[in-house]
């Protein structure tokens, strides 16, 4: 769905480029130019996807075009979400902002559970007017939180899928029918990390359209998500051990430690900067 409202959008923005030369030299036969509205923007940019999930919270977390304030309502029946959750920082609550990461909190453990996530947009934010405009609100979708005392635990993981998100559903025809409790990225989703587009483009869409919504992720960060301009920025996109890459839990029957794979090669490489220095200064 995501997909086609991006086709559109770019078909409107070359059709606007059309129009602007139209506006400089007039020609006849060219319809009045459409002004772009914020409300026009489609307002979700990918998710949801589930992260960190726990016994008794777990992590929303979703993207938008346009800055937003953005909630979570979650409840106990498909028909009823009758919370409400939103990131409280430092004494204000989150808005204006284009990056949600929501926790669920107070959940029971081996629970399902139902939400959607709603995105309100904000046109205009000065002190004394907030004006609003559309609001993006999502189907509704299921999570259970995990066991403590499960005996049993079923996940998948990926390796080196390195540039090629088909992968993640040719991948998946092969792991049985079981539902996963969370879905392993073991490292080397990209080749290297440019920008957010390309995160949302290789992990986030891919992975929400095929089971973020209702299973969570792990990503565990591999040599090449060392890399590249954008790797410093990865962090806010995924959640697990409190900022770091390297970390450990407890999931029913597993105790489970995620390794930092970090890089295989010396500080000193070119692709971590002090050749790439001394290069330069030569
Ligand atoms: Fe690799």
């Amino acid at each position: 769905m995501e997909i086609n409202k991006k086709v559109k959008r770019r078909k409107f923005i070359s059709a606007i480029g059309l129009l602007g030369l139209a506006g400089v030299t007039p020609l006849s036969g060219f319809a009045t130019a459409k002004v772009l509205k914020p409300d026009e923007e489609p307002i979700l940019k990918a998710g949801p996807y589930l992260q960190a999930a726990y016994p008794n919270k777990i992590t929303v977390r979703w993207l938008t075009n346009l800055p937003c304030y953005s909630y979570v309502e979650f409840g106990e029946t498909s028909d009823k979400l009758d919370r409400k959750a939103h990131t409280v920082q430092s004494g204000l609550i989150e808005a204006f902002n284009n990056n949600n990461a929501i926790t669920l909190k107070n959940l029971q453990p081996a629970k399902e559970y139902f939400y959607r996530i709603v995105s309100r947009v904000i046109l205009d934010f000065i002190p004394n007017k907030i004006v609003y405009g559309d609001t993006y609100t999502s189907p509704v979708y299921a999570f259970k939180t995990p066991a403590p005392k499960a005996e049993t635990l079923a996940f998948s993981i990926f390796n080196d899928i390195h540039n090629r998100p088909e992968s993640f559903g040719h991948l998946m025809k092969y792991q049985g029918d079981t539902k996963k409790d969370f879905i392993f990225l073991n490292g080397d989703m990209i080749n290297f990390a440019t920008d957010e587009n390309q995160v949302v483009n290789l992990i986030l869409q891919p992975l929400s359209t095929l089971f973020a919504t209702n299973t969570p992720f792990i990503l565990s960060r591999g040599n090449h998500e060392t890399r590249g301009k954008f790797s410093r920025h990865l962090n806010n996109y995924f959640d697990g051990g409190e900022n770091r890459y390297y970390y450990s839990f407890q999931h029913g029957p597993a105790y489970i430690i995620v390794l930092d794979s970090g890089e295989d090669k010396a500080d000193g490489v070119m692709v971590y900067g002090e050749s790439l220095i001394l290069m330069l200064t030569v």
